[in-house]
């Protein structure tokens, strides 16, 4: 039986790269996926006035083993009537862990980069809880940061399990692989609990009393890394990293940075994951500077694909897929890869070797 895959390209490169890693899901597994196209986004808000229409949630709910999102053009002015279509997205399908690989075979800094980020996805400083109050001293704003137990030890289970699985891969593949991670796993919880000792406080408690319960996750090792430091750290020594666990703002934050040490926010993919449903996403935006001239990195949105696929219990193409990526940026052909990599090539040129490269 054939898997329906929910493709949701949206705005700017998202319908350049959706496309390309639809191109390589159908040469990994032949006849295997069905896809569903979806609308969204900035543009189809201007079209019809509407940015996530009702029938894509219902849609990718009803019909999608999992499906694939592009990008948003959100504009950074107040445009009445809008609101970020992804952050809705990921709140009706209740998608509460954005999960990002950084990993690279050589990362900025000469090692081999393997680490991955845990964001919390829906709430912190996103809760978008903002008033502007007009005083005889001039204007205040105000956000309110949200921070639950209850969510906290949600995404904390999350970064255990997958630290969990990752100490597992790395036993069965020891010997093989040439990874830079010692064999034990390690959660590292980024936060800010010297200042904000009531919210951050919170969310390191709730993580680390996810351990304290769960004998399963007793032999994971746990750090704490104050945000500030954790940037510092990440670009000084990407290496030491294995899972990282952070609230929503900090962890955008920290993602963007670390696709710095692995070349590029053009080869860094995501899932945001829910307990019934995952949305492959491409870290990067809409990148109106690029759009339309075919020179978008694919890669990214290929790896999320992978992210996607290991998901829903397709493991072993997913590990094909990221195995075909890693060949083509060792070999690192300046003919082959994008602009935003150093190359001359395109995201067509990249899509290819990675096919080749199957
Ligand atoms: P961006 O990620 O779109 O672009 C940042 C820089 O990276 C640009 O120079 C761009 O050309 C480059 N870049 C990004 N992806 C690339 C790729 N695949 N290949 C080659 N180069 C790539 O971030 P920016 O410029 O801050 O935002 C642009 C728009 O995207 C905004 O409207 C923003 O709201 C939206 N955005 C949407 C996101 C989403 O849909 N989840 C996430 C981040 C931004
Ligand atoms: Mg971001």
């Amino acid at each position: 039986k054939k898997l329906t895959i929910g493709l949701v390209p949206a705005d700017g490169i998202g319908r350049e790269v959706i496309p390309a890693a639809q191109k390589v899901m159908e040469a990994a597994l032949p006849n295997r996926f069905s896809f569903l196209h979806l609308d969204c986004g900035f543009e189809h808000f201007q079209k019809t006035g509407v940015a996530l229409p009702a029938e894509t949630v219902q849609r990718l709910r009803d019909e999608c083993a999992g499906a694939l999102f592009g990008a948003v053009s959100s504009p950074s002015h107040k445009v009445a009537g809008y609101s970020s279509p992804i952050v809705a997205l990921r709140k009706q399908l209740d998608l509460y862990a954005n999960v990002r690989p950084v990993a690279s075979p050589l990362g900025a800094t000469g090692k081999p980069i393997d680490m991955v980020i845990i964001r919390e996805n829906t709430e912190c400083l996103y809760i978008k809880s903002e008033r502007l109050l007009s005083t005889p001293l001039g204007k205040i704003a105000f956000a309110d940061r949200q921070i639950t137990e209850y969510a906290s030890k949600r995404i904390g289970r999350m970064a255990y399990t997958i630290a969990s699985q990752r100490l597992a891969a790395r036993r069965a593949a020891s010997g093989s692989s040439a990874g830079s991670l010692p064999p034990k796993a390690t959660v590292t919880i980024v936060h800010k609990s010297n200042v904000l000792s009531i919210t951050d406080g919170l969310f390191r408690e709730s993580v680390r009393a996810v351990q304290a319960d769960d004998p399963t996750f007793a032999d994971i090792h746990v750090e704490e890394q104050l945000v500030d430091s954790m940037v510092y750290r990440m670009f000084r020594e990407p290496e030491v990293f294995d899972v990282a666990v952070a609230p929503n703002l900090y962890g955008d934050i920290i993602s963007d940075g670390a696709a710095a040490l692995v070349g590029s926010l053009g080869v860094v993919g995501s899932a945001n994951v829910g307990d019934t449903f995952v949305l492959g996403e491409p870290v990067h935006g809409s990148a109106p500077d690029i759009a339309g001239k075919g020179i978008a990195n694919p890669i990214a949105a290929v790896r999320s694909a992978a992210l996607l696929l290991a998901h829903i219990g397709e493991s072993t193409p997913a590990h094909r897929i990221n195995a075909a990526v890693d060949k083509v940026l060792v070999a690192n052909d300046p003919s082959i890869l994008t602009p935003d990599l150093g190359g001359r090539g395109t995201t067509d040129k990249v899509v290819r070797a990675i096919i080749a490269a199957l």
